[in-house]
């Protein structure tokens, strides 16, 4: 299979000089990842590769772009100028992330104007938690917790465990200021918490964002379509090892601030239990968790999931605003 790539070397796009690269047999790239070998580009690649490694590029280039319309809207309800500050700081750190991957996809022969500033917005693929709009200041630090210690967990295992180099070394820096992030979220907590009247806005904030974020790491291990992210080393934990990994962080912080979240650690089993119908409907609208409704299957949520939620229009459209062709 052969692939077009545009030259590293930033040409006028006018003038884009294209380079035919022969991908590798899949053999070729296996043994490659087996001698311990890092995948440094095209070359090294498999058809099979190249797919899965856009895949996973694209969900955490889109997630990181995403973070920052949806986090500026909540940086607004900011009490100080200083918090306000401190706040789109993180927004900056969330936008440099995503160059960092859509880059990388444009290295891999993508095209990053289209990706950005022409995919419809239903073709976006980050997790379906930020189409739901983050109104308040309450909202933006459980955001922080919850959403960038997910964020963390998954980076820091494609940090650890990728065999794309390239993006290896970029997630250094990526890791660094995810912990920043989650922080910022995990100090303004702990100083509102103890005041009863913030904790129950606090409280109402992570009724829905909760079990948003553990749906947030996908199917179940039983259910998972996309085999190749373990057996190419996209990444080296499963989805229900990183979502146990998040409840290992989050449930015991909720526990000491006084937040309640619906898990618990199972002693005998030394894993976290979810303690209420999962997965279950949810009414975006209204933020609120149909458990009543009791469990659905994953094919529902994947149905939510693709129809997108609330925000996505609008989100979309202000990162695309005012964008023309260049070439
Ligand atoms: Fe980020
Ligand atoms: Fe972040």
């Amino acid at each position: 299979m052969i692939v077009e790539m545009s030259n590293p070397r930033f040409p006028p796009k006018s003038e884009k000089e294209k380079m035919a690269v022969e991908l590798n047999s899949e053999a070729t790239t296996l043994q490659r990842i087996k001698s311990g070998k890092l995948v440094e580009g095209l070359e090294h690649m498999s058809p099979t590769y190249l797919e899965g490694i856009k895949r996973i590029l694209t969900v955490s280039a889109d997630t990181e772009l995403i973070s920052a319309p949806a986090y500026f809207r909540a940086a607004q309800d900011a009490p100080s100028l200083n918090a306000f500050g401190t706040a789109i700081s993180i927004v900056q750190d969330e936008l440099a992330h995503a160059h960092i991957a859509y880059r990388l996809l444009e290295d891999l022969g993508a095209d990053k104007d289209w990706l950005i500033y022409q995919r419809p917005a239903g073709e976006w693929k980050y997790p379906y938690a930020f189409d739901v709009p983050l109104d308040s200041w309450y909202e933006l630090v459980v955001a922080n917790a919850f959403y960038d210690q997910a964020g963390y967990e998954l980076l820091s295992d494609v940090y650890h465990s990728t065999t794309f180099g390239p993006w290896k070394r970029a997630l250094a820096k990526v890791d660094k200021e995810e912990t920043f992030h989650l922080r910022h979220g995990q100090q303004w907590i702990r100083r509102l918490a103890p005041d009863l009247d913030e904790r129950e806005k606090l409280q109402r904030a992570a009724d829905w964002m909760f079990m948003l974020t553990v749906e947030w790491f996908g199917l179940p291990d039983s259910e998972k379509r996309h085999t190749e992210q373990l057996d190419y080393g996209f990444k080296g934990r499963s989805n229900d090892t990183l979502r146990q990994a998040w409840m290992a962080k989050v449930v015991p912080f909720c526990e000491e601030v006084g937040i309640k979240v619906p898990a618990h650690l199972d002693q005998e089993l030394g894993t976290y239990v979810i303690d209420v119908p999962f997965p279950a409907s949810f009414d975006a609208p209204n933020k609120r968790w149909l458990l009543e409704d009791g469990p659905i299957g994953w094919d529902q949520v994947l149905k939510r999931w693709k129809g997108r939620g609330p925000m996505n229009q609008e989100y979309v459209a202000s990162l695309q605003r005012g964008w023309t062709p260049t070439s």
